[in-house]
């Protein structure tokens, strides 16, 4: 075949190659795999009534920004915490896209979760969180405050219809390296990038009153337990990659994937409380690839499932399993 004919058909084919196979990749990883599309806007406080039942959202909300002035170290209601809040890690009281959002807990809870083997409602989900990141002890299901902080949530994903995980939401995880992420280069990017706010030794910064952080630890005895999520290092990599410097803008750039995955190695090499949950993953085989501690059911070292790389594990899996 010559003339305009052919051109036409090597076009087609060109573009039916290059379209078919972006399709099907569908994103970095992560989540975004099984995701049906679906906008999600957080739903704005202005609408809330001072109904009983509003105020309960609204006392949700508070608790999830301000966390340590009610359940931290010297906290109104209880001293159950490390000093940090909800909203360290879930940016915006939750609402931010890519920010750790709560907009698929209303939508995907009670699941199925790997690491207990049970199906779990939001209560046990928040108080993960108040146990192994806010290194604290789990809040009685009854208690105004588990209420309030299950309310809130439930009511930033109203609206969304009941199975989906709206793009944006939770945690993206960066384009997997081919090498292992490096501490090293990780304590350069750490001086140059997140020093100057969260301090020479990752302390932190209180606030004025002392009630909470101002900037808060990245680690040491105050930080998130070594059971907690960003004590993998897709999740701290991509909270990072997404969200750090805090005040990143077009002047001050965010990282690169690469920078993201040394920082976070950086980070999660220095030390940290450790805390053990004999009970989590009664079965092996659902730890997922950057999970750092053994035993496996695949034959990769501690090591190598601590700082990557992670693509050979990863082939190694039916599916995947990235929470
Ligand atoms: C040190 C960081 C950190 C702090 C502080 C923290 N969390 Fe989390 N939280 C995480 C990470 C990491 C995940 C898992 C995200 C993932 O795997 O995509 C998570 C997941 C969750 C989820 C499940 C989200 C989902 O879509 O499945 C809920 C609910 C939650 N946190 C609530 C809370 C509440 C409430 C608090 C405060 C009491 C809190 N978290 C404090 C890091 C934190
Ligand atoms: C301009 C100040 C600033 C810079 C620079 C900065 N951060 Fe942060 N970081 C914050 C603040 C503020 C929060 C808490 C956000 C909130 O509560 O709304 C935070 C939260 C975090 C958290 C989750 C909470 C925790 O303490 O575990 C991590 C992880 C983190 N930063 C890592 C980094 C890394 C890595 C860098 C460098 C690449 C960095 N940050 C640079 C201000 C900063």
């Amino acid at each position: 075949m010559k003339g305009p004919g052919a051109v036409v058909l090597v076009i087609a084919v060109i573009m039916a190659i290059r379209i078919v196979p972006y399709k099907k990749q569908g994103g970095a990883g992560g989540r975004s795999n099984n995701k049906k599309e679906f906008t999600w806007q957080p739903p704005d406080t202005m609408q809330l009534s001072f109904s009983e039942k509003d105020a309960l959202v609204r006392y949700g909300k508070d608790l999830i920004a301000h966390t340590s002035l009610y359940l931290g170290p010297k906290g109104k209601i209880a001293a159950v915490t490390n000093g940090m809040n909800c909203q360290n890690c879930h940016l915006n009281a939750g609402t931010k896209q890519w920010g750790n959002n709560y907009s698929a807990v209303a939508s995907t809870y009670p699941k199925f979760r790997e690491r207990s083997g049970t199906e779990e409602n939001s209560y046990k989900r928040v108080n993960d969180c108040f146990q192994r990141s806010l290194n604290g002890f789990a809040l009685d299901t009854d208690s105004h405050e588990m209420q309030a902080i299950v309310a809130y949530i439930n009511w930033v994903g109203k609206e969304v219809p009941k199975g989906v995980v709206p793009k944006g939401s939770g945690i993206k995880t960066p384009a997997f390296m081919q090498r292992a992420a490096d501490p090293g280069r990780g304590e350069n990017i750490y001086a140059q990038h997140c020093r100057r706010c969260h301090g020479p030794e990752g302390e932190g910064v209180s606030n004025a009153d002392g009630s909470g952080y101002l900037y808060p630890p990245l680690w040491g005895k105050h930080s998130y337990t070594t059971a907690a999520g960003l004590y993998r290092l897709t999740r701290l990599a991509g909270y990072v990659r997404e969200n750090m410097p805090f005040d990143a803008s077009a002047t001050i750039r965010r990282l690169t994937d690469e920078e993201a995955w040394d920082v976070a190695a950086f980070i999660n090499a220095q030390p940290r409380p450790v805390k053990v949950f004999k009970e989590d993953w009664p079965d092996i085989a659902g730890k997922p690839v950057d999970y750092p501690f053994g035993p496996y059911a695949d034959s990769f070292s501690e090591q190598q499932h601590k700082y990557g790389p992670f693509g050979p594990i990863q082939l190694t899996r039916k599916k995947k399993s990235f929470i």
